[in-house]
């Protein structure tokens, strides 16, 4: 170790330990560089060191003192061991995604601007948003008309207001067997029935669908065609326009789940093929953070009144702060800026993934923020969950996703996005070594 990074270490320590306190004014570097008998070049690179390591600030003129508060170095390697890493809820975040959105916050600290921020809004939002939620949307070459859009409170709120819009209590509303858990709630508040459909490794199964309606006319369909929560698979093209064939007809209404398509932006979605048929809804809490919420739906037009009293009725829609908020950071490029590099984070994890579990029976596209994993044989997925838990990891059993009344896969989603990368890759060596395990002996630690 360089000179000026052992003395920054010992002068970490006396922060540390206390014989250094907070807002203590460390001695002129001339003379801190005469008591240690060091250059006072090198004096300077200490103070830098304990300035970058955020332990120290340097104000020009007055010297360089010590922190009020010494933070917290990168989060989940500084956890203790136990500490709980989670792979349970899937809201990626970027470290260096705040700046980027305070930093387009600006505007609203002007009263006028907050005023307009603050007015009511309906369910079509402005003219501004929705000119600046259809470029968000657009992907595949296909952009939705500005005219189609509307704003919910969050994606949740979309699924709800779409499924209310055309499903009635007592309805059936075709489902993939395993789904998104909150539309379980969504259809248990509504009175629906799900009805469960096969999915392959190509998505949902078309004969199902075509078999269910068959049966008991289904009113809608909700589908997860790209990146599906929890099973990580993107319907590919042949299957899509076939998919997209059949609602037309049988004059199905869709409800297209695209909260993980800024992940695939070469993704055709289903509203691109069967427009009259499919409301896609998004939003905004995958792309940028979960406690700001704003959904989106775009509905085809002869739909789009009934929707907006859907969103009304219910108390679903969006509100102007927030709707204001993301215009903002749509049109300034914030948005395009995170969801870059989440994408490629994405990725980062994906490779780790295929590193640390290599030779299990993972399902994963490189492009998604979440993984599939069919356990050996030897384990339950409730009891693995609960030896992964006694490690401090927490992971979600396929029993959360399913609809139907069979037994669940012994299955995990591992949802990749929470924990630093080394964080993840430490985790998943754990949850690895488990799983070469047998229940028994795991049990035993
Ligand atoms: C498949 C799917 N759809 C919708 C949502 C909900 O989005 P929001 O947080 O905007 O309500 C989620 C969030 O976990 C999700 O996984």
């Amino acid at each position: 170790v360089e000179d000026y990074r052992r003395i920054a270490d010992t002068l970490a320590g006396d922060i540390r330990s206390g014989r250094l306190r907070a807002g203590d004014r460390l001695p002129p570097q001339r003379r801190f560089a005469r008591q240690h008998g060091i250059a006072t070049s090198t004096a300077a690179r200490v103070y830098g060191e304990l300035v970058r390591r955020g332990l120290a600030v340097g104000e020009v003129g007055r010297g360089t003192f010590v922190r009020s508060a010494a933070p917290a170095s990168e989060p989940a390697l500084a956890e203790p061991a136990d500490a709980r890493i989670d792979l349970e809820l899937n809201f990626p975040v970027l470290p260096e995604q705040n700046a980027l959105l305070a930093a387009g916050l600006t505007g609203v600290s002007q009263p006028e601007v907050l005023a307009r921020a603050l007015d009511p809004v309906t369910a079509a939002g402005t003219a501004t948003a929705r000119e600046a939620a259809a470029g968000l949307l657009a992907r595949g070459g296909w952009r939705p008309e500005p005219a189609q859009l509307l704003f919910a409170g969050n994606g949740r709120q979309a699924i709800a207001a779409a499924v209310a819009t055309h499903v009635p209590v007592g309805g059936r509303l075709g489902v993939e067997a395993l789904t998104y858990p909150v539309v379980k709630g969504i259809a248990a508040r509504l009175g629906i029935t799900l009805v469960p459909l096969p999915v392959d490794g190509d998505g949902i199964v078309l004969d199902a669908i075509r078999a269910a309606h068959r049966n008991a006319p289904l009113h809608a369909l909700y589908c997860q065609p790209t990146l599906h929560n929890p099973l990580g698979v993107t319907v590919p093209p042949a299957r899509r326009a076939a998919l997209a064939d059949l609602v037309d007809e049988l004059d199905l209404p869709v409800i297209e789940d695209g909260i993980y398509g800024f992940l695939a932006p070469d993704e055709v979605p289903l509203a691109a093929l069967a427009p009259d048929r499919v409301v896609l809804v998004d939003s905004l809490s995958k792309r940028l953070a979960p406690g700001l919420t704003l959904g989106f739906a775009a509905a085809p037009p002869a739909l789009t009144n009934r929707l907006a009293t859907a969103l009304r009725s219910g108390g679903w829609t969006a509100a102007g702060f927030p709707l204001h908020a993301a215009t903002g950071w749509i049109e300034n490029g914030t948005v395009d800026q995170i969801v870059t590099a989440k994408r490629l984070d994405a990725e980062v994890r994906q490779r780790i993934v295929a590193e640390r579990l290599a030779g299990f029976a993972v399902t994963a596209d490189p492009r998604a923020y979440h993984c599939w994993w069919e356990l050996p044989e030897q384990w339950r997925a409730e009891t693995f969950v609960a030896a992964a838990a006694r490690q401090g990891i927490a992971v979600t059993p396929a029993a959360a996703f399913t609809t139907g009344t069979g037994h669940a896969p012994n299955a995990l989603r591992l949802a990749l996005g929470t924990p630093t990368p080394a964080a993840l890759a430490a985790a998943l060596d754990t949850l690895a070594a488990l799983a070469h395990r047998t229940p028994e002996d795991a049990s035993l630690d």
